[in-house]
């Protein structure tokens, strides 16, 4: 009792998936379409399920505070509160996320990658729940996304040096390789 009134601010609940279902649907408009583009600049939009639900928060916040940069996901992402985004990846994130989180056979590594497998995994499962899974993702998009790093328009100081030192040719190999693992699935609900 002794600490009333100096207790930290509530913190932010763990994801509820149940409470993240309804608050999904609008987002499956364009990640429940299997292939759906982007208008321009044209590529697929990313899939999501299976996707590491850690991760999703962080790329929702990124957009929120603009160290991504994308007018439609800026918008979807400051609709929502801290706790919306939680809840929203938390069900986003448990879509496919048996059969994801297994992977496929580790792939034969490609000379590319090798200083990638560290934390995106032998098999592009990502190794914590902060890094991404690559393994599956639409080609385009993970073509898009390195080359966001090397232009400095995606922000993150992980990712930044290790784009830089790619050179497109890489980013074109790179972005096949993980594609074709077996990985994330375009987004639907169960
Ligand atoms: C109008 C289409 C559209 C809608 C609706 C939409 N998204 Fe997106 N989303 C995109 C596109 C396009 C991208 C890729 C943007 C970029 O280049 O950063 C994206 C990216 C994302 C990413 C980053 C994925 C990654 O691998 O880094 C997350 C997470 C995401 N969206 C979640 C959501 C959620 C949650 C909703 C619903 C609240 C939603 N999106 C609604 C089109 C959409
Ligand atoms: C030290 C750990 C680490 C290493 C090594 C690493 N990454 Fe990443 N990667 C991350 C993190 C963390 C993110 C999420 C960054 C963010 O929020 O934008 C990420 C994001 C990505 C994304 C975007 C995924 C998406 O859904 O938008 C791609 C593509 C990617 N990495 C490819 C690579 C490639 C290719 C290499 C090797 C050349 C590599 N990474 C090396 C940690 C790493």
């Amino acid at each position: 009792m002794l600490l009333l009134g100096i207790t930290a601010p509530p913190a932010i609940a763990e994801g509820d998936a149940a409470r993240g279902e309804k608050l999904g649907y609008t987002c499956l408009g364009c990640h429940g379409v299997d292939g759906y583009r982007n208008a321009y600049p044209s590529y697929r939009v990313p899939k999501l399920g299976g996707q590491k639900a850690a991760y999703l928060v962080i790329a929702l916040n990124g957009y929120r505070e603009g160290t991504r940069a994308h007018p439609t996901m800026m918008a979807q992402a400051s609709s929502l509160s801290e706790q919306q985004i939680e809840d929203v990846a938390a069900y986003l994130a448990s879509l496919s996320a048996g059969r994801v989180a297994a992977g496929g056979a580790a792939a034969a590594s490609l000379e590319e990658t090798t200083v990638c497998l560290a934390c995106h995994g032998q098999n592009g499962i990502g190794l914590s729940p902060t890094w991404p899974t690559l393994a599956g993702q639409h080609e385009d998009y993970l073509v898009h996304a390195l080359n966001q790093y090397r232009d400095g328009t995606r922000k993150d100081p992980v990712m930044a040096p290790m784009a830089a030192a790619l050179t497109d040719g890489d980013v074109a190999l790179i972005a096949k390789y993980y594609s074709r693992l077996d990985g994330l699935e375009t987004t639907k609900a169960d």
